[in-house]
């Protein structure tokens, strides 16, 4: 009896800690790579603005996970230090907030509270090709 108490305790710990206090576990595949597909990659992808003018490309995991020409833009496990979070969450200069504006700082054009938490979340949880 004792044994199965423990054994239910340990697996219920175990679950909570791989989902990451409580969160679900975010894919890249089918979470992450939607968002960044409709939202970022008309621009940050061979042929776009942004990529043109950043070397940011949203075309593969390996790609997202290279940055920019100049430095990485996810740090993985730690969202609070990664630039892409600031700029999606438009901490960073409304000039540099992502996605671009077409009109300067209309909120439409940002993504929704959800798809910045799943992105969060993913960063998280250690940025993972899953
Ligand atoms: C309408 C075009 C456009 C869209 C859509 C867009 N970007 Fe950008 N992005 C740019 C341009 C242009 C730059 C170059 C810097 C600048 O002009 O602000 C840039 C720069 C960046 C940079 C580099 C910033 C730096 O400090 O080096 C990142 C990272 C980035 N974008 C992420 C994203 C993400 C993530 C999305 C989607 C959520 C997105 N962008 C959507 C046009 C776009």
């Amino acid at each position: 009896m004792i044994g199965l108490k423990l054994a239910t305790a340990s697996a219920i710990s175990l679950s909570f800690l791989s989902a990451g206090c409580g969160q679900k576990q975010v894919s890249f595949k089918s979470d992450i790579q939607p968002i960044l597909a409709a939202r970022c990659a008309s621009c940050h992808a061979p042929g776009g603005q942004g990529y043109a003018a950043s070397g940011f490309s949203v075309v593969s995991y390996q790609s997202v996970m290279k940055g920019t020409k100049y430095a990485e833009v996810i740090v993985p496990g730690s969202s609070l230090d990664s630039t892409l979070v600031r700029l999606i969450r438009h901490r960073a200069d409304p000039s540099i907030a992502m996605p671009k504006s077409h009109d300067a700082g209309k909120p439409s054009e940002w993504l929704t509270r959800d798809q910045i938490r799943l992105i969060t979340a993913w960063i998280d949880q250690g940025a993972r090709n899953n």
